[in-house]
């Protein structure tokens, strides 16, 4: 018998190593696309929580997100209708999703971890505030989260405390970070961070901004890029939609693909990364999140089953995979919602429709090379830009038919003959002369046509 007090292992985590292992693989930029993640569940739930697909015309100009990014500070402040302290108190703040959590209706989030991960990667001296409506009435708290002071309380207690606050302006959550740590106040310090962030914005959450919603950077609002395919001409992009079910539950699939963008007018342009060539790829979404942007890798299927390695020549191609689900832990998101799951096998099952339209648009680019550039150049003009939201439902992308003609393998012929033979010979052919060549051509058609005959 073992001593009754040692008959355990103490395998608790310690909170030091818990903050630092949940921080240590994501990147700043990312963890405040968290903050942003969860701004918009919050819009979202409010506007009504249903599957984002393209048709859905759900309006979100009521919603702000306002962030502030200084060389000490970091604020992100919302209206999108806050936490409860109901929330606040059992939910909002443990780290990782209970098994019974509810969740959210088509939400971004699903692990329970973004918001504390974002904040404990930013700094140390944390302050989140909400305010939400409560039967009528606006109730307010705050939890203030001292890191250090946190750490030092030892690993018996990892509750934060809640305590009363003012009303913000209106329903939302605020949260402001300081004392930041290092590498935060490095990158707060530099312009280029914040462009980065402004650039990444416009791109990932282009299907949140087409709908209205405000994403404001340093007072600035953020213009989405606008996402378009081309169609015209002997052009069309492809659009289908599929239903799945999972654990009897729904997942929404889209997948559009087309060409974005004339490919390179030189047909083996070298490896400059131009911003067309930036833009192409596959973008894969869940639920209105693109988590993946212009992916060239293996992860899209570039490089595996006979499908070449991505290269510049196929630049001009987009794809487009759209999942949705109430439940978003079966959508292929990684914890960081920069990646998709590879081993997903939801996402594997779509391998095929991402193949395809990837192959069509290889074929096309390496016919096109065969072709006299001002003809492929003008057909291609013919094709004009069309935002996703209007692209016609297609099974397949439709690109022109190039003939590939098949080149006849070509023989040399080099031989000598005495000089005034042939000079007899050009004579003979009727002009003396004739150069040496076109004796040597005339004199083989000659022959073929005794010999062989007409063809
Ligand atoms: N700005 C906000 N507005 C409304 N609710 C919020 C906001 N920020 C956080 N919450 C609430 O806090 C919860 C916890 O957020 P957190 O980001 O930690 O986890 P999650 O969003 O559930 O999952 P994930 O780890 O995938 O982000 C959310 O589920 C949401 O209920
Ligand atoms: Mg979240």
């Amino acid at each position: 018998m073992l001593p009754g007090d040692k008959s355990k292992a103490n395998a608790n985590p310690t909170k030091a190593f818990f903050v630092r292992m949940i921080t240590r693989d994501i990147t700043l930029e990312d963890c405040i696309f968290d903050l942003i993640d969860n701004s918009i569940d919050g819009a979202w739930e409010l506007a009504g929580g249903r599957p984002m697909s393209l048709a859905d015309d759900t309006d979100l100009s009521a919603y702000k997100i306002s962030i502030e990014i200084k060389p000490d500070r970091f604020s992100i402040h919302d209206n999108c209708g806050g936490i409860s302290l109901d929330d606040a108190a059992n939910y909002a703040f443990t780290f990782g999703r209970k098994e019974d959590a509810e969740t959210e209706n088509f939400s971004i989030g699903v692990y329970g971890i973004g918001m504390k991960r974002a904040v404990f990667k930013i700094g140390s001296r944390i302050n989140i505030r909400s305010t939400f409506i409560d039967q009528d009435d606006l109730l307010s708290f705050r939890v203030p989260v001292e890191v250090d002071a946190w750490l030092a309380a030892g690993d018996g207690n990892w509750d934060f405390d809640i305590e009363e606050a003012e009303n913000l302006e209106a329903p939302g959550v605020q949260i402001d970070v300081t004392s930041l740590n290092e590498a935060a106040a490095q990158s707060f310090d530099s312009p280029r961070f914040v462009q980065d962030l402004r650039r990444a914005i416009a791109r990932d959450y282009a299907l949140h901004l087409h709908r209205g919603l405000t994403i404001e950077v340093e007072g600035k609002p953020v213009t989405g890029w606008a996402i378009e395919l081309r169609h015209g001409g002997e052009f069309s992009p492809m659009r289908a939609n599929f239903e799945e079910e999972i654990e009897g539950e729904k997942v929404f699939v889209e997948v559009l693909a087309g060409m974005e963008a004339t490919p390179p007018e030189d047909s083996d342009p070298d490896g400059d990364w131009d911003d067309d060539q930036n833009r192409s790829g596959w973008y894969v979404v869940c639920n209105g999140r693109i988590v993946l942007a212009a992916d060239k890798t293996s992860l899209t299927g570039w490089g595996t089953d006979n499908w070449p390695q991505w290269h510049p020549q196929y630049t001009g191609f987009m794809g487009l995979i759209i999942f949705s689900s109430r439940r978003a832990d079966l959508l292929p998101l990684t914890t960081t919602k920069r990646s998709v799951d590879a081993t997903s096998p939801l996402y594997r099952r779509y391998r095929p429709q991402m193949r395809e339209p990837s192959k069509a648009w290889i074929a096309y680019t390496n016919a096109r090379k065969q072709k006299e550039k001002v003809e492929v150049v003008e057909q291609e003009k013919e094709a004009k830009a069309v935002p996703i939201y209007e692209v016609a439902v297609q099974p397949a992308v439709v690109l022109p038919q190039i003939a590939t003609k098949k080149r006849v393998p070509e023989a040399n012929v080099l031989y000598s003959v005495p000089k005034p033979r042939l000079l007899k010979l050009a004579t003979a052919l009727g002009n003396i002369r004739m150069p040496y060549k076109e004796v040597g051509i005339q004199t083989f058609e000659y022959a073929y046509a005794d010999l062989v005959g007409e063809e």
